[in-house]
């Protein structure tokens, strides 16, 4: 049964430390807002800094006592997130909830710096490894979670775990679902691999259905009229969309194993839980999309007891 929760039942967030991914734009930093709001620390993690610092201090502007503090991470590169997840260990920080929420959407084909295809290597790979190294500094937490953001696009996504530089074909739009549903993949088989460990951290998903952000700024044109026609009726204000996601960070009673949806179009949202069904639920194929990521990252998120 799905809560009856919203946006201005956040609780207190005083003495918990978020990193938010992406928090530059669209949810990222209306997630970042509310939970400074709610007195939460927020780690700002963006791969434009100067753009991070005008977010910060217009959050600044609104939250007087926010803290927040910003930090460079580009996901498509690894040596990018080792950096960022050394600067966290350096300063010890305990960090209680990872929101793994940046992403890029329809963009044209193009490479990582390791040769992986820009979709997959952000949206996925970049937070494979990022989860991997911050597991640690999470453990300490409280009720610590990471909250991985996908897609019902999930749906439609198709792995071809043997060719990852898309060299065999290329759309933007299965591009961009297949690294859902790599998310969505990676966030359930690593909630088996914590819970078998007995780890004191959680794997949540959640997605914000279709929200009012920039996130197909490069699709090719019809997409976007495609985008923009739907949008009109089904898009949901950023303010409302981020429901779902920020009741997955704050709310120890949130559920793991689904997705966590902003419920029905054309109503307020309010988080929904939803079962996720093929190809989601091929436990195989997580399976092989976890070893491949540790290959390709050299980091193979490894959960601890509690105890
Ligand atoms: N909008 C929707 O309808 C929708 C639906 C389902 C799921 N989602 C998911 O929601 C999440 C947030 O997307 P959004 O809609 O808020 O889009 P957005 O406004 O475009 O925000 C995406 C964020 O990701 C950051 N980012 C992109 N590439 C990055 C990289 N290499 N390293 C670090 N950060 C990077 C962007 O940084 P800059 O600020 O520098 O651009 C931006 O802050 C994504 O995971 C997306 O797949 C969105």
């Amino acid at each position: 049964m799905s809560p009856v929760w919203k946006i201005d039942q956040l609780a207190d967030q005083t003495g918990r430390t978020f990193v938010v991914t992406g928090a530059s734009s669209g949810l990222g930093t209306e997630i970042t807002r509310r939970l400074a709001a709610r007195g939460g620390r927020v780690i700002m993690a963006v791969r434009d800094t100067a753009k991070g610092h005008w977010v910060r201090d217009r959050l600044r502007a609104d939250e007087v006592k926010a803290d927040l503090a910003v930090h460079q991470l580009d996901l498509l590169d690894l040596d990018s997130v080792r950096r960022f997840a050394d600067e966290l260990h350096a300063e010890a920080t305990a960090i209680d909830v990872l929101v793994n929420n940046a992403g890029i959407g329809t963009v044209p084909r193009r490479l990582s710096p390791q040769g992986v295809e820009s979709q997959f290597a952000t949206n996925h790979l970049g937070h494979f490894a990022l989860t991997g190294l911050l597991l640690d500094r999470l453990a300490a937490g409280r009720d610590p979670a990471v909250v991985t953001v996908g897609s019902s696009l999930y749906r439609l996504g198709r792995l071809d775990l043997d060719d990852l530089a898309a060299e065999r074909g290329y759309s933007p739009g299965g591009a961009y679902a297949a690294s859902k549903l790599a998310n969505v993949l990676f966030g359930l088989e690593l909630d088996r691999r914590l819970r078998a460990a007995a780890s004191p951290v959680r794997s949540l998903l959640a997605h914000p259905g279709m929200a009012r952000t920039e996130l197909d700024r490069n699709a090719p044109a019809s997409a976007r009229v495609m985008a923009a026609v739907l949008g009109v009726l089904f898009r949901r204000p950023i303010a409302e969309a981020v429901a779902p996601i920020l009741y997955a960070a704050t709310e120890a009673a949130a559920p793991t194993g689904l997705h966590i949806g902003p419920g029905r179009p054309l109503r307020p949202a309010r988080p929904t839980f939803e079962s996720l069904s093929r190809p989601a639920s091929d436990h195989g194929l997580a399976r092989r999309l976890w070893s491949r990521s540790a290959e390709l990252t050299g980091v193979d998120p490894a959960p601890t007891s509690g105890a």
